[in-house]
This record gives structure tokens, C-alpha cells and sequence, in this order.
């Protein structure tokens, strides 16, 4: 018998409020057919408000821990992916911890930015795995607004705010395919070029100027983070297919990180996927970091169309560059 990790209880927030593609029309030289036709994305939700990314995060991980009846005060660990943190420090994870009274529990940040929730859904397996703990919430959450200069279109129109969360729990096995079965989880620096935002770290930290600069929003090149996204999230995916001797039609769904429809189009045709096993929200919520993963599961699960045995992949790409696919077996 083998100790695997499994998703035993899964939850998401999305705030209310809501910025269309028609919105963005009155703050930026941009239009619907745009923005929808290289993007697939026509609305996205704003956070407002006195509230950071842990409001949403803590908001995920209540329905998570409602679903799977558990008690906080049993939860080992708490991570958080997340390129926006309520603070650089304390971690929102541990703001999270103290939100939720989760008394025993430890908590870390973790920034692989939109690949976050699969490093720390991996990261928080292994935790279950070795036998260290029993219930870890992996949580993805990203207050994006903050970040982005809505005075520049070619990245305002893309970002929106959510959170998903998972609890992670053991099941003994004898079968290696169950609950989270691999991860295949990569880097190249040589990708901070491309995607980043400058200000605020140690490298240059907050004056003046880095504000005028405008050094504390998104940057990116969307050109070349696109031809990237395109070929790593399509080879990670087919990779894990391969690696465990599974075929696209064996996966009941796929569910990508959602940046752009055209990138998850070409994961999916790799993957040879029928639409109807691809999971895309792009439409509604835009790019929400380390929240698109866990947000989309959620809305597959309490849609009711996951069963036992189904097989799960995920994927993403994001700034590092980070990227990876991670197999999944659900379990309950
Ligand atoms: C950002 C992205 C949607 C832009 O699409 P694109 O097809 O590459 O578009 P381009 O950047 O080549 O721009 C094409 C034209 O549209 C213009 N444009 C850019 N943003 C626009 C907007 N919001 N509205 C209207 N026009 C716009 C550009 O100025 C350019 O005009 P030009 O040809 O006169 O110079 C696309 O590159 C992308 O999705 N990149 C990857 C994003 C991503 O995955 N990021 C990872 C985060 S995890």
C-alpha cells in the first residue's frame, strides 16, 4: 500500500464586481473584438475595496474546508501561490492561517507566478506523501488589479482577481494512480526579460522614481511570452500524457492555465482533446495568476461533472518563465 495525496475538498471566490471588455473601451483605445478575438476573454473581476489577495484566498479555502467538513484547527500546512501577496512580509499565508484559526497549522507564500498553484499543489503532495502531514490547503490567489496600469492596453485587458483552494488529504493505495499522481515542473530565468515587474523588490526598491517610472506594474512582451507559452504548456502536457502511457481520450479534462484561448487551444490540439475535455473560464475571469487553475476545477466540481477514477491534466506557463502539467486522478 502506497500513501497518496488526494483532493478531498475544493473551493474559489470570485468578487462581484465586474469589468468588461466595453468598460475597458472608456479607460483605453481597445475594443471588444480585440481584446475577444486574441484573448477569448470578454469580462473579469475586480477586487475593491480596503482588501488584498488574502481576503479572497481565505474567502476559497472556508468553501474548501465546508466542502470537506474539516475542522481549521486540524490543518497542518498552508501554502499560498500568489505574485500578490497582501505584504512582501508576513506571508499571506500566514495572514490566511489567522484568518481562518487554523491554529496548528504552518504557513509560506509560494511565487511561481501563473505556474503558483501547480508548484504548490506538487509541493503540497509531498508533504501528504512522505507521511508528514495529513491535511494540507493549497491555495492559488492573485489580486492582478493592483498590479496592472490601466492606462496600458496591451496588459489591463488581460488580468482580472480570484482565488481557488484545494485540502489535500492522505488515501492508502495500492494503486499508483490515484489522486496526484506526477508533476512535471520547469524554469528558465532567461525568461525574466519578458515578463516581470521591477519595482518594490530588493533590486529597486519603492522611491519616487520607480514610481513615476511606472516600475511597480506588469510589464511584458507579449509577443514572445506568447511563442513561449505556446510551445512549454504544449509540451509539458503531451510529456505527462506520454510518461504515463495515457491518451487524450483517457483524460476526461484538461485544465489549463487561462492566459489566452489561443495558447490553450494548442495544448489541447497536442493533447489530440475534444473541446467538450477542455476546461476554459477565460471568458469570464480573464488571466487570475495563480487563481485561473484551482478557480476552474472548482467550477467543474460544483458543476458536478467530476467522478472517481476520472483523469485529470493541468497545465500553465508564467513569468520566470515557469511552466509545468501535473496528472491527477480524482478521488472521491
Ligand atoms: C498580449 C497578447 C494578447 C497580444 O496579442 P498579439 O496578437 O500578440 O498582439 P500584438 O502584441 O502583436 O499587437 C498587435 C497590434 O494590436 C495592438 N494592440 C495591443 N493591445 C491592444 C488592445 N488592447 N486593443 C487594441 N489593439 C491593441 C498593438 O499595438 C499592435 O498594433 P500594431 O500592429 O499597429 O503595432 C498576446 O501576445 C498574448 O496573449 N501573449 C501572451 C500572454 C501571456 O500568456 N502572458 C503570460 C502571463 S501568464
Amino acid at each position: 500500500m502506497g500513501r497518496k495525496a488526494i483532493i478531498t475538498g475544493v473551493g474559489h471566490y470570485a468578487p462581484p464586481k465586474v469589468l468588461t471588455n466595453q468598460d475597458l473601451m472608456q479607460m483605453v483605445d481597445t475594443n471588444d473584438e480585440w481584446i475577444f478575438s486574441r484573448t477569448g476573454i470578454r469580462e473579469r473581476r475586480i477586487l475593491e475595496g480596503d482588501r488584498g489577495s488574502s481576503y479572497m484566498a481565505h474567502q476559497a479555502a472556508e468553501m474548501a474546508l465546508k466542502n470537506s467538513h474539516t475542522d481549521p484547527k486540524d490543518i497542518d500546512l498552508i501554502i499560498v501561490a500568489t505574485v500578490t501577496p497582501d505584504t512582501l512580509f508576513p506571508s499571506t499565508a500566514c495572514r490566511v492561517q489567522d484568518m481562518l484559526g487554523a491554529d496548528k497549522a504552518w504557513g509560506v507564500d509560494l511565487n511561481g507566478a501563473c505556474s503558483g498553484f501547480l508548484y504548490a499543489l506538487s509541493t503540497g503532495a509531498q508533504f501528504i506523501e512522505s507521511g508528514m502531514h495529513q491535511k494540507v490547503l493549497v491555495i492559488g490567489a492573485d489580486k492582478m488589479s493592483a498590479i496592472v496600469d490601466y492606462t496600458d492596453r496591451t496588459t489591463c485587458i488581460l488580468f482580472g482577481d480570484a482565488a481557488g483552494a484545494v485540502l489535500l488529504e492522505p488515501q492508502e493505495s495500492d494503486d499508483p494512480h490515484t489522486g496526484v499522481i506526477d508533476a512535471i515542473l520547469r524554469s528558465d530565468g532567461e525568461g525574466a526579460r519578458h515578463l516581470y515587474m521591477m519595482g518594490g523588490g530588493s533590486l529597486h526598491p519603492a522611491t519616487h522614481e520607480t514610481v513615476d517610472n511606472k516600475m511597480h506594474y506588469i510589464y511584458q512582451d507579449g509577443q514572445t511570452v506568447f511563442k513561449f507559452a505556446v510551445k512549454g504548456m504544449a509540451d509539458v502536457s503531451a510529456e505527462i500524457l506520454e510518461k504515463h502511457q495515457l491518451t487524450g481520450k483517457q483524460i476526461k479534462y484538461f485544465i489549463p492555465h487561462q492566459a489566452n484561448l489561443r495558447i490553450i487551444d494548442a495544448a489541447a490540439r497536442r493533447m489530440k482533446l475534444n473541446d467538450d475535455q477542455v476546461v476554459v473560464n477565460i471568458e469570464r475571469y480573464g488571466n487570475t495568476t495563480a487563481a485561473t487553475i484551482p478557480l476552474a476545477l472548482s467550477e467543474v466540481y460544483y458543476d458536478n461533472k467530476l467522478e472517481k477514477g476520472d483523469y485529470l491534466v493541468m497545465a500553465a506557463f508564467g513569468a520566470g518563465f515557469t511552466w509545468g502539467s501535473l496528472l491527477l486522478r480524482w478521488a472521491i
